[in-house]
């Protein structure tokens, strides 16, 4: 299986079977441990990893470099005012030249409407695996994450868990759809029932949707929407309270035409919902043994209050984002 993954790009989790997923996870946790017992594991020694970030990134980032310094290789560390794209070069002709350089392409573009598509097209001329390190509808590395720290902190076989995923109000900016995204496509895979909470003016894009609730039916979880924060948090073993941006709300080229204007709607509607936070009255209406999850940066006050997010009981939000390095490393190491 190892031997057919290399040259996969990684673009969404959606188009890795769950076989390959677990190839990936069983990876993962054997460098984790190789990494604690500081095993050598050099699976790429003199690979080269360019990486194009459009935006700013602190675990993705470092979580791809000293992934491939640990296995050997060397990542470049490139933003887009580094390089040719800033004059417009095509996202074709750098992949091209990239892949012929080195051994893997990652580029993180966030931009609504632009940033799968960018992706998609450099993976179409890539002669090496291209992956996504976040755009406008994925982010499949914080999904993989997530993953391995539920079943972590929970069971390998997480059918019947209640996570929820909820919107929750920050003033930092408008963030991507694209982690709630993956985890509603993914997590129903696993068996797991995932309720989602929103304010009407803050939906996930119907396209995922629909995908999601395919993925639920053939993986015998489920996912239900409500637009109450507190019945979301009934029960809950999981809670993942995390903004997103009001994109889900329009049409993309509606969008695309009229970006101002939306981004200043949205301003209005984020300020309606103040409330949307994860607290101690509401982690008390979730399991007594609930667990705080989040792919962090946190907003801390806003989406969560100091006091849950450094709750150790609750917490594991620092797991999961170490588990990004290990995440990443497998997917490098298996593919590139
Ligand atoms: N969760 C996540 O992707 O973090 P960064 O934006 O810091 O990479």
């Amino acid at each position: 299986m190892s031997k057919n993954l290399k040259g996969k790009h990684f673009l969404t989790c959606e188009d890795w079977s769950k076989d390959e997923l677990d190839v990936v996870f069983n990876r993962a946790f054997e460098l984790k441990d190789n990494f604690y017992k500081e095993e050598p594991h050099l699976y790429l020694p003199h690979k080269t990893l360019f990486m194009i970030f459009f935006e700013q990134s602190t675990r993705t980032r470092n979580s791809m470099e000293a992934g491939m310094t640990q296995l050997g290789g060397h990542a470049h560390d490139l933003t887009s005012d580094k390089m040719q794209l800033s004059h417009g070069e095509s996202a074709k002709d750098t992949a091209i030249i990239l892949s012929r350089m080195g051994h893997g392409i990652a580029s993180r573009n966030c931009f609504y409407g632009i940033g799968a598509e960018y992706l998609n097209e450099m993976a179409k001329h890539s002669q090496k695996p291209v992956m996504s390190l976040q755009d406008d509808i994925y982010h499949p590395f914080q999904g993989l994450a997530d993953l391995m720290t539920v079943f972590e902190h929970f069971d390998k076989n997480p059918k019947g868990l209640k996570v929820t995923i909820s919107w929750a109000y920050a003033d930092t900016h408008s963030k991507p759809l694209s982690v709630p995204q993956t985890q509603i496509l993914l997590f129903p895979r696993y068996g797991i029932d995932v309720t989602v909470a929103n304010p009407k003016e803050f939906p996930l894009s119907q396209s995922i949707i629909d995908k999601a609730q395919k993925n639920a039916e053939i993986g015998g979880g489920s996912l239900k929407f409500t637009n109450d924060m507190d019945e979301a948090f009934e029960g809950a073993n999981i809670v993942i309270p995390k903004n997103w941006g009001g994109f889900g709300y329009y049409d993309v080229q509606d969008y695309l035409q009229n970006e101002d204007q939306c981004k200043k709607e949205m301003k209005v509607n984020l300020e309606k919902y103040h409330d949307w936070i994860c607290d101690d009255r509401r982690i008390k209406l979730a399991d007594e043994n609930v667990k705080l999850m989040h792919a962090l940066p946190a907003d801390r006050g806003h989406e969560v209050t100091d006091e849950i997010i450094d709750n150790e009981n609750i917490s594991i939000v620092f797991d999961e984002a170490e588990n990004r390095l290990h995440t990443a490393k497998a997917i490098m190491s298996l593919t590139m």
